[in-house]
């Protein structure tokens, strides 16, 4: 089964704090959103393969190393996956950007497809499917399934918080993805909703609440 990371570096905690307060505003939230995401982007990337290549610096030439390897996708859940995906492209530009659309229904909690667009070369990608928040796990895993029918082999989870109920379905559904996460929280409550959490990360980003 592969890791889940929780990453309890100090800047990262620092930045939860902000996100959890719920007095924090939708521009600092969404900032420190793509913030943290970009934190976390730099633990994911962490098995990037490089090749040697030769530069000349202004004093001489060198042999020093790039990035190489199979190249990347990074696939936002909407609506709340958007707001990480700058943080990220801070860091990997050349990533491709796919969309897949899925909301939670209120009564079941089970999620519901409404959009998706992927590059066209996406089997030959490696993907990073991106959500703040892993509450029951069924976004999460159902858009992982979804990504896997189109033939993608490797694929990794960056969220923001994460339930331990929603760490056990992705063990159950996926155990081949890698997680990574700020913050493991201590459960869901009657509606769903991960306790303490962060509230409906979607609203707060968007501030349709
Ligand atoms: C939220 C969140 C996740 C999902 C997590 O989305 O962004 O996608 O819930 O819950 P789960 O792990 O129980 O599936 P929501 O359905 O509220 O849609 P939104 O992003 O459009 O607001
Ligand atoms: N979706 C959210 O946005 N927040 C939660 O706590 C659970 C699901």
């Amino acid at each position: 089964m592969k890791q889940v990371h929780i990453m309890d570096h100090p800047l990262i905690q620092h930045k939860l704090s902000i996100i959890r307060d719920k007095t924090t505003g939708v521009k600092e939230f969404r900032e420190v959103i793509n913030e943290i995401a970009m934190l976390l982007c730099y633990e994911a990337t962490r098995d990037f393969p490089l090749k040697e290549v030769e530069i000349e610096t202004p004093v001489a030439f060198t042999k020093t190393k790039v990035i190489s390897g199979k190249k990347v996708a990074i696939v936002p859940i909407l609506r709340a996956g958007l707001g990480m995906v700058d943080g990220i492209l801070n860091l990997v530009p050349a990533a491709k950007v796919g969309h897949i659309g899925l909301y939670r229904d209120p009564e079941t909690l089970q999620p519901v497809e409404y959009y998706c667009k992927f590059p066209n070369d996406i089997s030959e990608r490696d993907v990073i499917v991106l959500d703040p928040m892993l509450a029951t796990g069924g976004s999460a895993s159902a858009a992982i399934q979804f990504i896997k029918n189109y033939g993608v082999k490797n694929i990794k989870l960056m969220c923001i918080i994460a339930s331990p109920e929603g760490i056990a379905k992705m063990q159950a559904d996926h155990p081949d993805v890698e997680i990574f996460c700020a913050a493991k929280d201590e459960r869901l409550n009657d509606h769903g909703y991960i306790v303490p959490g962060l509230g409906d990360a979607g609203d707060r980003i968007f501030g349709t609440k």
